[in-house]
């Protein structure tokens, strides 16, 4: 493994994947994807447990606590590596991150560690957007029902597939006393803030199974922005316009 990639880290990786194969005794051998690999559910797994931290244009995620990953590996498949040592590269991540990381291991385990790696492998660096099955593996984010307040009480939940996203990005609200709440179930924090229109309030950040609230006295007719301050959610897309009137 004498090639010079630019990212350390991954040319570290890339030589430990290539070591473990020479020690298993299968240099080479392993195919791009076999037919045993379910890319939906991989491509599923990925958005769920990956996206929140990485970018990946074919997924549609936009996370940046990690590297961007068509960026990360786009040097090394022009430099001729195959997508088969970029599989083994994320499945051996998933299994072995860096240590002192900031990414967790195990984030996915048994089938699913190669389901992500060969999905991963397949669209790193890949133009244009997934067809077939893969492009309805996983909902658009932000296009469900606009919520409508009751009673005073905005149910905006975060996306429980893990996409940085609400469940929609469009809510209406009498003017008056309101209390906006997110519900997570997914696996990634977030919360719910408004800080425009004169209107600066926000609810706690939760995790799975937990609740952000926030309660505004008397919230004036207007358009507001609701979003998530976990850094980097905004950005992504975790956003949606709140109509008061
Ligand atoms: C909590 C955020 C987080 C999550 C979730 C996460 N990662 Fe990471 N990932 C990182 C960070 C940060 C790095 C950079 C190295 C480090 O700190 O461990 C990284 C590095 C990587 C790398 C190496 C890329 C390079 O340039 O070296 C790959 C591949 C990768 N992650 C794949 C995945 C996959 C696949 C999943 C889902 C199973 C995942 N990550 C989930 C944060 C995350």
């Amino acid at each position: 493994m004498e090639r010079v990639l630019p990212r350390g880290r991954v040319l570290a990786i890339v030589a430990g994947a290539a070591a473990t194969a020479v020690l298993l005794g299968a240099c080479g051998s392993q195919a791009p994807s076999s037919s045993d690999d379910n890319l939906v559910a991989g491509k599923q797994m990925f958005v769920e447990r990956c996206g929140s931290c990485h970018t990946l244009s074919r997924a549609g995620t936009k996370g940046t606590v990690g590297p961007n990953l068509d960026a990360a590996f786009r040097q090394s498949l022009s430099d001729g590596f195959e997508r088969s040592v970029v599989r083994g590269v994320v499945a051996e991540q998933i299994k072995i991150p860096l240590r002192g990381g900031k990414m967790p291991a195990d984030l996915v385990t048994g089938d699913h560690v190669t389901d992500v790696a060969a999905y991963v492998a397949e669209s790193v660096d890949r133009k244009g957007q997934d067809t077939g099955l893969l492009a309805t593996a996983v909902k658009a984010p932000g296009q469900g029902k606009p919520a409508v307040a009751k009673n005073g009480v905005l149910q905006i939940n975060a996306d429980p597939s893990g996409q940085l996203a609400y469940v929609t990005n469009k809510a209406s609200a009498p003017p008056g006393r309101l209390t906006v709440k997110m519900g997570n179930e997914s696996t990634v924090e977030h919360d719910i803030a408004i800080d425009n229109g004169g209107v600066n309030a926000k609810g706690e950040i939760v995790g799975k199974g937990g609740t952000s609230q926030f309660t505004v006295d008397n919230i004036p007719p207007g358009t507001y922005q609701y979003f998530c301050t976990v850094q980097g959610h905004r950005a992504a897309g975790m956003q949606g316009t709140l109509t008061v009137k």
